[in-house]
């Protein structure tokens, strides 16, 4: 059988109880057999200061063991929130922290997929969009169908965090299929 592909989930919000945790939660569980997801954080990340980014000294330890976390992995899962029309800071200064040292990104060629999540009836589409903006330039192959704008967030959990509606559990499960595929796809072609 082929080696899983090794999914990092990056979450944009940091607050405990986030409907994007329990988003991502939901995502992992209904995820196919030929993937393994797992959420990387990213709260602990210093903000991104390009003073900090010495290539004698070691950067920042939380930089470098992200850095390689995404490297190593097949595909990268976004799992975010919408703040004030965009994407959260946390999940912008990732974006960055993982961009640099100039010419080493570790986005570059990764394949993947955008969830977005709100309590609002428009599932956080202006912060979905705004991560394709980074992603375009980060030269990261994005799936663009089936897009996932997911409303409503704070009516699909039970109390435990556990999702309950049906409808959406398919449509993350047809999601997940769907992202499989895509990354699969540049894993065949990938030199790695
Ligand atoms: C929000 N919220 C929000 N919601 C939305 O649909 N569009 C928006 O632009 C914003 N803007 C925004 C800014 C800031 C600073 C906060 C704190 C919140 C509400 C947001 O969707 C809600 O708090 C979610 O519950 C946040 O996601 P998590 O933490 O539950 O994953």
């Amino acid at each position: 059988m082929d080696k899983p592909t090794n999914v990092c989930v990056l979450v944009g919000s940091l607050r405990k109880s986030s409907f994007s945790g329990m988003l991502a939660n939901a995502l992992m569980s209904v995820a196919p057999s030929s993937m393994k997801p797992e959420v990387v954080e990213i709260g602990q990340l210093p903000f991104y200061n390009q003073d900090l980014e010495r290539l004698i000294d070691p950067p920042p330890a939380p930089w470098t063991a992200f850095r390689q976390r995404v490297k190593a992995a097949d595909a990268v899962l976004f799992v975010t929130p919408e703040y004030n029309r965009s994407v959260p800071a946390v999940l912008k200064n990732a974006l960055d922290v993982g961009s640099r040292p100039y010419g080493r990104s570790v986005w570059d060629c990764k394949p993947a997929a955008i969830v977005s999540g709100s309590p609002s009836a428009i599932g956080a589409f202006g912060a979905n969009h705004h991560l394709r903006q980074s992603l375009v330039f980060l030269n990261v192959p994005t799936m663009q169908q089936p897009e996932a704008y997911v409303g409503h967030a704070d009516k699909l959990f039970d109390e435990h965090g556990k999702l309950i509606n049906d409808g959406t559990r398919k449509f993350l499960q047809d999601f997940m299929q769907a992202f499989a595929n895509w990354a699969a796809t540049f894993r065949s072609h990938s030199h790695r």
